[in-house]
């Protein structure tokens, strides 16, 4: 499945890229969503499909057609994306969250779909006298995990594992980069798992992207204000702000996604190098 001997800045590397809007049942016949399309991360997929690495691309349904080479997961809920991406990193170098995470479901999808005259009975049975209370249908939800923050502790982990291998006389059973050019090379070795966030903001884009950084301990967060008609969900173009771990920010100027896709590469490679 994975695409041998390619050449690239990413030959021999394995990332996992999310995509997609999570979607979360109200019943079998409805979903909570979001609007994400899915362009920048599989623009993202795609890119690093081109600069030799092996994809995996976990995504919630989009209209897009998966890159020709990328290993496709096609996922619906955030609880489905977190199991997804929770087996893709135990092997990758790099996971780049792209997806548009529901952040609540739920409490309890109804097993059967809902009917709006059924609703009408049961909120007139319990406020007779109040007509307009009728019209209204309360869905309870409930906090899906965060992602990139349950794998803070996953991938230190993984790092303690592969710290405490390399000092035992047993080679490390689980081997990240193991592609015929890197395995022989380094048989076994820690390894780190770059993690790149996004945020989508409306508003005080670049405070909040701060503290998703800090609070997520992300290598890079991408942020862009969707309120733009040049960026955010089902654009063409995407203007984006990249803050680095260090404390760095760089703008970057209007660019289709495919050119935003590729600057998001340049920065991950060289963080790629001591690992
Ligand atoms: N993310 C995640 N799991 C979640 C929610 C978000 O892994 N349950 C990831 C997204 O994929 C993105 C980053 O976290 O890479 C930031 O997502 P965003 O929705 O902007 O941030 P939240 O922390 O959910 O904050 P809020 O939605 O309240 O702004
Ligand atoms: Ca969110």
């Amino acid at each position: 499945r994975w695409l041998l001997g390619r050449t690239g800045d990413l030959a021999g590397r394995r990332v996992v890229v999310t995509a997609g809007g999570t979607r979360e049942p109200v019943d079998p016949v409805r979903f909570l969503g979001n609007r994400s399309s899915g362009k920048m991360g599989f623009a993202l997929a795609a890119e690093a499909l081109a600069r030799g690495a092996q994809v995996r691309l976990i995504s919630a349904p989009t209209a897009l057609t998966p890159p020709y080479g990328a290993e496709f997961v096609e996922v619906e809920t955030t609880l489905q994306m977190l199991e997804a991406v929770r087996q893709a990193v135990a092997t990758a170098d790099v996971l780049v969250m792209n997806a548009a995470v529901a952040d609540f479901r739920p409490a309890a999808p109804a097993p059967r779909k809902i009917k709006k005259e059924e609703l009408r009975a049961d909120e007139g049975a319990r406020a007779d006298a109040q007509a307009e209370a009728e019209e209204v249908l309360t869905l309870r939800l409930v906090r899906n995990p965060d992602i990139l923050q349950e794998l803070t502790h996953l991938s230190a982990a993984q790092t303690d594992t592969a710290a405490a291998a390399r000092s035992a006389p047993a080679p490390l059973a689980e081997v990240s980069g193991s592609s015929p050019s890197r395995s022989s090379e380094t048989p076994a070795r820690p390894r780190r798992l770059i993690r790149v966030g996004f945020a989508a903001e409306t508003h005080d884009v670049l405070s909040y992207a701060r503290q998703k950084l800090a609070q997520k301990s992300l290598d890079l967060l991408v942020a862009n204000d969707v309120t733009r008609p040049d960026s955010g969900f089902g654009s063409d173009t995407n203007k984006v702000y990249i803050f680095h771990a260090d404390g760095g920010l760089e703008e970057l100027p209007v660019m289709p996604k495919e050119e935003v896709a590729a600057a998001i590469w340049d920065r991950i490679v060289p963080l790629l190098g001591t690992n």
